[in-house]
């Protein structure tokens, strides 16, 4: 057989890991070769198509590597006549190349193509990747606890800074419209109020916990603030990041000192942690396995410490996974004193 495989949409610590132990299972057990599509499925819908082959020796040095070695696209979505033909060109690369099948590795953009390509009868596995861990029916992706560590450091960098200062510090970080890096970021950095796009900020909840920081000397708070939250009457002009509005109403409500960071992409580079290390490597594994059993039109899917595989038919489109408001990680929060933005009705914590 001649298998590609892709990584797709925002690069993320772990692709190379993923990559490595893809090629390294399949080299190791059968003669299937392997091809590296350049760039995604753009690299299919190039004329030649863009590849390299993949042997043992092209991934000896990448586990730790950041990014990926074979690119990546990060396409805004097309409307539906460009992506018909969007798809009829990836399905020309795919015949071009003579693959028998496809690994996509990739979050919900690359994961609703290749949904799409499954249905045109293209054999494919899907590998679920993105720093957001808002993929539907997984409950982890590869990047995601990277990123985390990123932010926790980050939040503990700013408390030192913060207190120095008697401020406010809001942490601006990414995650669409789902607040799981936010959340879990928060948690093990020790942040004091975490905003997330699954719950309306209302600013009272926000100026009453500074305020209790503060009647027990405690004159700094800081904020993490998911780059999806939705905040009263956003200003008209879109330039200013979400941050940096809420720390202007702050300020101007508690007349404090308020500073503001966007990590951005720095939650996207760097080495993989242990924990996406072993992740990756272990689905790199387990999609191999999937492949000498033919078993195509796949998405794989981390269930707690297991793996289960969602056939393509079944994966909804274009859904988001959401943190649910009785997720006991909002509860955590809640019952250690994190305000979440909101007011929690007295005596009754979330169960
Ligand atoms: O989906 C991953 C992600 O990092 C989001 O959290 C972020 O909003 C987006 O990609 C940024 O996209 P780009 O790298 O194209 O700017």
């Amino acid at each position: 057989m001649r298998i590609g495989i892709c990584t797709g949409g925002g690069d993320c610590p772990g692709l190379n890991a993923a990559i490595r132990a893809i090629v390294k299972s399949i080299k190791k057990r059968t003669n299937i070769e392997l091809i590296g599509i350049i760039n995604s499925f753009k690299g299919l819908q190039e004329n030649p198509p863009q590849f390299v082959t993949l042997e043992l020796n092209d991934v000896t040095d990448i586990y730790f590597k950041g990014g990926t070695i074979l690119g990546t696209y990060n396409k805004s979505s097309l409307e539906e006549a460009s992506y018909k033909s969007y798809l009829k060109l990836i399905k020309r690369g795919y015949e071009l190349l003579k693959l028998d099948g496809i690994l996509a590795i990739g979050g919900e953009g690359t994961q609703n193509i290749a949904k799409s390509l499954s249905e045109m009868g293209i054999n494919i596995i899907g590998i679920p990747k993105t720093i957001d861990n808002d993929l539907p029916e997984t409950d982890r992706t590869i990047g995601f606890a990277t990123c985390v560590d990123l932010v926790s450091e980050a939040i503990i960098r700013l408390q030192s800074t913060a207190e120095s200062h008697d401020r406010i510090m809001l942490l601006e970080v990414m995650g669409r419209d789902s607040g799981f890096i936010a959340l879990h970021g928060g948690l093990a950095g020790g942040a004091h109020i975490i905003l997330i796009p699954e719950i309306p900020v209302d600013y009272e909840s926000v100026c009453e916990r500074i305020l209790a920081r503060k009647k027990i000397g405690r004159n700094y708070t800081v904020i993490v603030v998911s780059e999806g939250v939705k905040i009263p009457k956003k200003p008209e002009d879109q330039t200013s990041s979400v941050s940096a509005v809420i720390a202007h109403e702050l300020s101007k409500r508690l007349n404090m000192d308020t500073r503001v960071t966007v990590l951005g992409h720095l939650q996207r580079g760097g080495t993989p942690i242990p924990e996406d290390r072993i992740l990756a490597t272990k689905l790199g594994v387990f999609a191999s396995l999937l492949v000498e059993k033919k078993d195509f039109g796949k998405f794989i899917a981390v269930d707690g410490s297991h793996f289960r595989t969602v056939d393509y038919k079944d994966l909804k489109r274009k859904v988001r996974r959401k943190i649910s408001l009785d997720d006991f990680t909002i509860t955590t929060a809640e019952s250690i004193g994190i305000c979440l933005g909101r007011k929690i009705p007295s005596g009754k914590m979330p169960r």
